[in-house]
């Protein structure tokens, strides 16, 4: 029932309003059962659903897609309710909408903001031209445990390279204005701490000091709010006995109060409704009262604010005001999306925008940039595309599915360009390509092997494509193991064994510990999850017309009985020493990553000179400013990621061995050199004292400049002077 507008449109449905009046007037005309229905996210939609929302019972829909569909139901919400409040359409839009992208972890991988940026660009207008306004995305999780299959979706292990992405990704979706059509509202996820799950196992428990919550996990979800992120979600995860979607002290004291976050928090799926199971609510009623109270505005798919809050608020057990304060948060978004005046889409734009041609051709730009290449002896790569006769074999070498990698939107495996297209579509007319499977992800058979044999033996090289299906990453997907699934590494060790020099494609969701093939394959090109682009890229780097520039955002451990392992560890007051016995190592690997965080070759060669440090006595508000040059000493154009890591060597807690404070993606010609400066503040080489306060103390800093972690090419050091304090979040 339409509501019988005044002699003049409401104030609210005024645009020329402040947005604020506008939210107090909408307020001030709702019943409390249609406040609580803002407050309401339900998944798909169904006819108790479109009842709910002629009844102004629902807020938002997740999960309905598509230029018709999102209009047939919007029609609803603002032609057959009271007020005609339009719903807020939220997806999964996590790399890509139509036209996929590198899963997130890929994208990490290019170490290049503007290409993550880019692609979150790109996947806004796409699914907000058919009628998506907000993605569950970016998922900004620091993960250190590969086992976790979450560690897809991120950007790896780094609280720096996380927060620089963390930023890139909110600006992307939400653009200059969410006013824009174009735009998607962000939603940085999981707040917080989800990534430290013990054992690596998805949706358990994290018990972490506050120090590591404040300096590891906290920092991109600073970053993604600092950068205007409008929607923040609360996750599974209990946090030092408190979970995360009932936490007063993570969403309230840090979001809010330290952070000034104006935006509004929803709910993981049905996680206000996990406080029952978490053991933290007796019924649905202390369950909502728990999360309201703490924070969380939104239920997703819970349908425990819809069955308790009228209740709890009717029997005085939590004030209307905090309803009012949800309200207005939900509703400020609304405005700020234009959805009151723009509240459909139409399809000609849609078929205009979604997998144009400009889209196509970034997947393709950023898949190539993604690439990482971790071993190349004696430069195998790049191959000649004249090569009289190459055998492509593997599980994923024709595999559509897999390069769509988990959490892929609406990708349609039918866009997907396969390895073996990629391949086929590159070399001369002459050149054999001979296809093999050879065996599947998983499984035990070796049926294939004689055929990957026998394609092996009649070619010059082998291409080997093996990893991990899409569904053995993402969410739910842990795997106690880290090594190729299935008989993939006998496959591999069949085919080494023909003589004919290998080339190891790897398709994962998580670094793999990989021990043999890194001993014996001469070439190996991690590429993750590439997305629609995926076999074209992969082929431009085997045969040359991309020198790959990827650098690893995870460290790649030997085994997982090395995990948890990272690259920005403590010393330990016995760092180890392969011989010393009494050290912190094991008895039966070596304690070094197999690929260290931030490795990647490159076809070309870099060197790196002149570093220059000033000034060498910091004092307070000095920015330090590291110089240095890098030239691509190689016969080819190629990118470099240089990388900045700095040491407090002597602090009044203990400090991490190296950390990441700077990084920059360059490409050099042949011969070419370029001049690299880094500026350092005091707030970037603070830390949290024993007292949690964010300080800078006298003493010296070490500095390393290099092509990973481990490759450090230049360093030197500077001495702070002076003891400074320095606001907990810059
Ligand atoms: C899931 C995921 C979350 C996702 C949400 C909606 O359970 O944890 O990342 O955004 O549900 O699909």
């Amino acid at each position: 029932m339409k509501m019988k507008y005044e002699s003049e449109r409401p104030l609210y449905l005024d645009s020329s309003q402040p947005i604020d009046r506008r939210i107090e007037d909408l307020l001030a005309r709702m019943t409390l059962e249609e406040k609580i229905g803002q407050m309401c996210q339900y998944s798909g939609i169904t006819g108790e659903y479109e009842r709910m929302i002629r009844e102004g019972r629902i807020g938002s829909l997740l999960n309905v897609v598509g230029v018709d569909e999102t209009n047939r139901v919007q029609r609803i919400a603002v032609e057959e309710s009271r007020l005609g409040i339009p719903l807020i359409f939220g997806l999964d839009v996590l790399h890509g909408y139509k036209t996929i992208f590198p899963i997130p972890l890929g994208l990490a991988s290019t170490w290049d903001p503007d290409a993550v940026r880019e692609a979150a660009s790109i996947a806004a207008a796409e699914a907000s031209a058919e009628g998506i306004h907000w993605t569950f995305a970016p998922m900004v999780d620091i993960a250190r445990d590969p086992r976790w299959g979450r560690i897809a979706e991120g950007a790896g292990e780094d609280p720096y390279l996380g927060s620089v992405m963390a930023r890139a990704y909110v600006e992307g979706y939400q653009g200059k204005s969410l006013s824009e059509p174009d735009t998607i509202v962000a939603c940085p996820k999981h707040y917080v701490a989800y990534g430290g799950a013990e054992g690596g196992r998805d949706y358990n428990t994290v018990d972490i000091s506050e120090r590591t919550l404040r300096e590891i996990y906290l920092p991109p979800f600073r970053a993604a709010v600092k950068a205007g992120a409008k929607t923040v979600m609360s996750a599974f995860n209990d946090l030092n006995g408190v979970p995360s979607s009932a936490n007063p002290y993570t969403l309230r004291t840090i979001l809010r109060g330290e952070w000034g976050f104006d935006g509004f928090v929803v709910s993981d799926w049905n996680a206000i409704g996990e406080l029952i199971v978490h053991g933290v609510a007796g019924d649905i009623y202390e369950a909502a009262e728990k999360a309201l109270m703490a924070g969380v505005d939104m239920d997703m798919q819970g349908d425990v604010y819809n069955r308790a809050l009228l209740r709890l608020v009717k029997e005085g057990r939590i004030p209307e005001e905090s309803i009012n304060e949800a309200v207005r948060r939900i509703l400020r978004v609304k405005f700020m999306l234009g959805l009151f005046e723009r509240p459909y889409v139409e399809a000609e734009r849609a078929k205009r925008i979604v997998k144009c041609k400009e889209h196509l051709e970034a997947a393709l730009k950023i898949a190539r940039k993604s690439i990482v290449l971790l071993k190349n002896e004696g430069n195998l790569l790049p191959l000649s595309k004249h090569i009289d006769s190459i055998a492509v074999i593997g599980p994923l070498a024709d595999d559509r599915e897999a390069p769509l990698g988990p959490w892929s939107c609406l990708g349609d495996p039918r866009d997907v360009i396969t390895v073996l297209e990629g391949i086929k579509s590159k070399v001369s007319p002459r050149t054999r390509v001979l296809y093999a499977k050879g065996c599947d992800v998983e499984g035990s058979s070796r049926d294939g092997f004689d055929e990957a044999i026998s394609a092996a033996k009649e070619s010059r090289v082998a291409v080997v494509v093996v990893g991990e299906s899409r569904d053995m990453s993402g969410e739910a997907a842990c795997r106690a193991h880290l090594d190729l699934p299935g008989v993939q590494e006998d496959l591999l060790k069949a085919v080494y064994a023909t003589g004919t020099p290998i080339v190891m494609v790897m398709m994962n969701g998580r670094p793999l510990s990989i021990s043999w093939p890194a001993e014996h394959i001469p070439a190996i090109l991690e590429t993750w999850f590439l997305g629609i682009q995926a076999g074209r890229a992969i082929a431009d780097v085997i045969f040359g017309d991309y020198n790959p520039g990827g650098k690893l955002p995870v460290t790649f451990p030997r085994t997982v009985g090395q995990v948890p392992i990272y690259y920005n560890h403590k010393n330990t007051g016995r760092p180890p020493a392969p011989n010393i016995k009494w050290t912190s190592k094991y008895l039966d690997i070596p304690y070094t990553p197999l690929f260290p965080f931030g490795h990647g070759l490159s076809y070309a060669r870099f060197e790196y000179s002149g570093l220059e440090i000033s000034p060498l006595e910091v004092w307070r508000g000095d920015v330090v400013r590291v110089r240095f040059k890098v030239k691509n000493v190689g016969d080819c154009e190629g990118d470099e990621v240089a990388q900045l890591y700095v040491r407090d060597v002597v602090a009044s807690v203990t400090r991490p061995v190296k950390e990441l404070k700077g990084f920059r993606r360059v490409t050099l010609k042949p011969g070419e050199e370029e001049t690299i400066e880094f500026t350092l503040t005091l707030e970037d080489i603070s830390f949290l004292n024993y007292e949690m306060r964010r300080i800078v103390e006298p003493g010296e800093f070490k500095v390393m400049v290099g092509s990973s972690s481990e490759d450090i090419r230049l360093t030197g050091s500077f001495i702070v002077k002076e003891y400074v304090e320095l606001p907990l979040w810059g």
